[in-house]
């Protein structure tokens, strides 16, 4: 979590840093700042709150200079206040940071420095970081690059960091190990940023640094970059980046995680793109690896959040069309519970749209160390995670804004049906009419999509309306679509605060089922197929205690749509590709309640886009 930028060249660096800042918001929002250098000194300003209460404090103010950092913060250490937002200053005044990551050593680290005469404002790992720069730098007389290397040679946890020092306005000393740093390169400038998209508007060249790697940028000189370990000299490889600037725009919409899910339609057809072709299904990372995936013997998938609810769908898919056993791993748990992963056998399957969750990171060194073959579904090109892994498959849902997921869930559904069909075609684990029935149902997913957002709109927006004063929800279904459920309820909770939970719907009965009466609002996920007659019975259990039923039924259903207060039709689609249509009215439900509550949709309280803590 936390977004960093930074700039060095030519222009004014103010404009720059705020308007990244903006657009870093999504990794966090608690507090924000920003440090403008100029020939022996600087301009620092920092605020409580979102990236607009940091402009209007300054907006009387002219900043002038050509260097600056700035720092969007998610809180770890110490509250979300003025004293611990970034950047953070060394005792001496003379050198200014920031820091995107945690220090898991900083309390020992602060002991040492208070018993030299150190003393500390925030209570940030950060600014012992930047009191442990300056406590190396003035007692071995170094330069702060070859300070910077020695102190993260002395660090334990993960940073990106930006370092300044007062009196050398003309260099900035960048540094990355566990979270992102992208570094954008122009003639004569300098572009430092969480990930590309603040610079995109001045260039599309970019280095990612690897962790364990340091850059020291100087006015109109050329990269300098190295290893932290042993400061040796690396050559950087310049990509070129393949952003189109529309994607990174609301246009019309009045939030971004609105503008998501009505892109679904495209996203999940550039999803198939290339992959599916006149039943022939072609993904590079399982077409390389064939053996592997004819002879697993189980797959562990391992995610957070609504990846992991992906996840879960995984797991229907591939034993139901692959046959190969499926466990399904919150990345959190997995990693630190020794799990037994047979090398030989195993695949694990990773998942995540940013590519730079924290604990599935951790999860896929972990499953690598153990030498097990791992496979990355990924959004964000070039993250962490997808550099990581041994083979994967983008999802191609382009740059998702919105905090809570939507086009790059649907995209991770989309790629989990590629790889079950492929697999099951591999293994012969399903009949030639049922793969290419699935195929060319599969092909008509972004035309269904469509027409689902065509349908459920009108609906949608009077359920909201009806309930978006309630307190609790409850999210049914079954089998495949016990995870859309569960994915529902997330959605509802993150945006909107009103409590959710998700549950396979005849589970209800040993707990939930307590919680039901007049006040509750149940939304049943009740297609044809997915055992339709034994959610009537749980239908009816439910109208027996008088709570509300909100179902989301076929095309020409009647049964269920009789028992129901409100239904929401959506096309007929065949159970495995389910999930794809019946999602989307969740998402939207979730949207309009958190609209009419007048909540910010794209920036839930608490929450950050890209989760690179533990
Ligand atoms: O980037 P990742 O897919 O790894 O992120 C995992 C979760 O943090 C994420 O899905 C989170 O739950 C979303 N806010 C859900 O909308």
């Amino acid at each position: 979590m936390c977004g960093i930028i930074g700039y060095l060249g030519y222009r004014d660096a103010y404009p720059i840093l705020i308007n990244g800042l903006k657009k870093l918001e999504y990794r966090g929002y608690d507090s924000s700042g920003i440090a403008v250098f100029y020939e022996n000194g600087y301009t620092l300003y920092k605020s409580k709150g979102k990236v607009n209460e940091l402009k209007k404090k300054i907006s009387s103010i002219q900043i002038k200079g050509t260097t600056g950092i700035g720092h969007t913060r998610w809180a770890t250490h110490g509250g979300p206040d003025d004293v611990n937002a970034h950047p953070h200053v060394s005792n001496s005044n003379e050198l200014i940071l920031i820091h995107n990551g945690i220090i898991e050593n900083y309390h020992a680290i602060k002991i040492i420095l208070l018993k030299n005469g150190f003393t500390f404002k925030s209570k940030t790992d950060t600014e012992v970081l930047v009191n442990l720069i300056e406590f190396i730098k003035k007692k071995n007389k170094l330069s702060l690059e070859e300070a910077v290397r020695i102190s993260l040679n002395e660090i334990v946890g993960a940073y990106s960091i930006a370092i300044v020092e007062k009196y050398h306005p003309e260099r900035i000393v960048i540094a990355k190990l566990g979270s992102p740093l992208a570094l954008g390169i122009n003639e004569r400038e300098f572009f430092i940023a969480s990930d590309p998209i603040p610079f995109l508007d001045y260039t599309k060249n970019v280095i990612y640094l690897k962790d364990g790697e340091m850059a020291i940028l100087r006015k109109g000189e050329e990269l300098d970059l190295r290893k932290i370990v042993d400061n040796h000299k690396l050559s950087p490889i310049i990509q070129e980046l393949q952003i189109n600037l529309k994607e990174i725009e609301k246009g019309e919409y009045k939030y971004f995680m609105l503008k998501e899910i009505y892109e679904q339609p495209k996203t999940i057809l550039d999803t198939l793109r290339g992959r599916l072709t006149d039943g022939l299904i072609w993904i590079n990372g399982v077409e390389s690896n064939k053996n592997i995936f004819i002879n697993a013997k189980c797959i562990t998938i391992v995610a957070c959040g609504s990846s992991w609810n992906a996840g879960l769908i995984g797991e229907y898919l591939l034993e139901e069309l692959a046959r190969i056993p499926v466990e399904v791993e919150y990345a959190s748990e997995f990693r630190y519970r020794n799990p037994i992963l047979e090398k030989k056998d195993t695949i694990v399957i990773v998942i995540s749209q940013s590519g730079e969750t924290a604990d599935t990171l951790s999860a896929l060194k972990l499953a690598k160390k153990k030498g097990v073959f791992v496979f990355g579904i990924c959004n964000v090109v070039g993250s962490s995670i997808a550099r990581n892994v041994d083979a994967g498959a983008y999802t191609h849902a382009g740059p998702e804004i919105g905090v809570a997921s939507t086009k790059a869930f649907t995209a991770q559904i989309a790629v989990l049906v590629l790889l079950a069909l492929k697999i099951g075609k591999y293994r012969l684990s399903l009949t030639e009419y049922r793969y290419n029935h699935l195929c060319q149902e599969f092909g008509l997913i972004p035309e269904k999509v469509n027409r689902t957002l065509e349908m459920i709109e009108n609906d949608i927006e009077k359920i909201a309306k009806a309930y978006y004063n309630v307190n609790n929800f409850l999210y049914l279904g079954r089998g495949i679509n016990f995870p859309v459920a569960l994915e529902g309820a997330l959605k509802l909770k993150e945006i909107s605060y009103i409590h959710a939970e998700g549950y396979p719907a005849a589970e209800m009965k040993h707990g939930p089922i307590a919680l039901i009466d007049e006040n509750m609002p149940v939304v049943i996920i009740a297609t044809k197929k997915g055992c339709y007659e034994k959610i009537i019975g749980n239908i009816q259990e439910i109208k027996a205690r008088k709570g509300k039923i909100i179902s989301i039924v076929n095309e020409g259903d009647v049964q269920v749509s009789m028992l129901s207060d409100y239904v929401i039709k959506i096309p007929n689609i065949s159970e495995e590709l389910s999930p794809l249509l019946t999602v989307i009215p969740l998402q939207l439900l979730a949207y309009q309640i958190a609209f009419i509550r007048g909540e910010n949709v794209d920036q839930p309280r608490n929450l950050a886009k890209s989760v690179t803590v533990e």
